[in-house]
């Protein structure tokens, strides 16, 4: 894809401060967009991301909303809107990526109800919620995409409220497509396999056994990386995907085939 595709466009990525948000927030800027690096806790890893896309030449900046509580996407653009600056004077935007999102799960017999609730509020009800509320702020032939998980395909019952909401996500997604269609916004998931983010930090790096594992489960026999999800999400933001929509294109490099 041509540098510069997504000149004078603005995007949000949640969770784009580390991982697989910071990635596509790197991607989209060297693109050319003006990027808003959202995140929840981490101002220093939010600050690094922005940090690196200024060096690199791009434009971006951080803002904080923690996603999982009623009023959560209000308070999310509301910051959008204090942290914009002359990013977006007028508040408005081209491409969003609901990306943020936590695995923490359990299997059927010991996840409680405010486990479930819990991943449900920060997958599937904070990104329904930005979109509800960012749909006026999204200029038409803009752009979403949701970062889904090959969890919602592949059976993994130690998972299964978590599979359940990105199952929900692909749902939303379809109908979405279906809605803004006729403002020319698409609207699709990208589905990544094992990425090597800290979210698996715990049981995959320095475990060389876990790692080969991992490995083994890709036909393409090898770890994701961010990189691997985020130049998919920037083919979907493109101009050259503007006749895909209401898919879930699958990034787990050949996982469960
Ligand atoms: N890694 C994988 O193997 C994998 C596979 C399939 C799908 N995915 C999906 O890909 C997405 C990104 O995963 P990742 O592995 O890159 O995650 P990660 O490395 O754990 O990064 C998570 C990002 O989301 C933010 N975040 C976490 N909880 C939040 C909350 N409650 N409100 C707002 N922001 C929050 C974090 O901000 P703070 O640092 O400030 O907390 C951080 O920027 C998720 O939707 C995940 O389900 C990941």
């Amino acid at each position: 894809m041509a540098a510069g595709a997504l000149q004078g466009k603005v995007a949000l990525v949640t969770g784009g401060s580390r991982g697989i948000g910071r990635a596509v927030a790197q991607r989209l800027a060297r693109d050319g967009a003006a990027v808003a690096v959202a995140y929840a806790r981490d101002e220093a890893a939010a600050d690094e991301t922005v940090e690196r896309i200024r060096k690199d030449g791009g434009r971006a900046f951080a803002l904080r909303a923690e996603l999982g509580r009623h009023g959560d996407a209000a308070r999310l653009w509301a910051a959008f809107d204090a942290a914009a600056g002359e990013h977006a004077p007028d508040g408005r935007l081209d491409i969003i990526v609901n990306n943020a999102g936590i695995g923490r799960s359990a299997p059927l017999a010991s996840l409680t109800e405010d486990g479930f609730d819990e991943v449900f509020a920060v997958n599937v009800r904070a990104p329904f919620f930005i979109v509800q509320q960012g749909l006026a702020r999204l200029r038409d032939g803009g752009r979403i995409v949701n970062v889904s998980s090959g969890a919602a395909r592949l059976a993994m019952p130690e998972i299964i409220a978590y599979g359940a909401t990105k199952g929900a996500l692909d749902t939303f997604t379809l109908n979405l497509a279906k809605e803004l269609g006729p403002r020319g916004i698409t609207v699709n998931s990208v589905a990544p396999g094992i990425i090597d983010t800290d979210v698996n930090a715990g049981w995959l790096r320095g475990d060389p056994q876990a790692w080969a594992h991992a490995a083994s489960l890709a036909a393409l026999g090898r770890v994701g990386q961010p990189e691997d999800v985020a130049d998919v999400v920037a083919f979907l933001v493109s101009d050259d995907a503007r006749w895909v929509t209401g898919r879930v294109v699958d990034a787990t490099g050949g996982s469960g085939l």
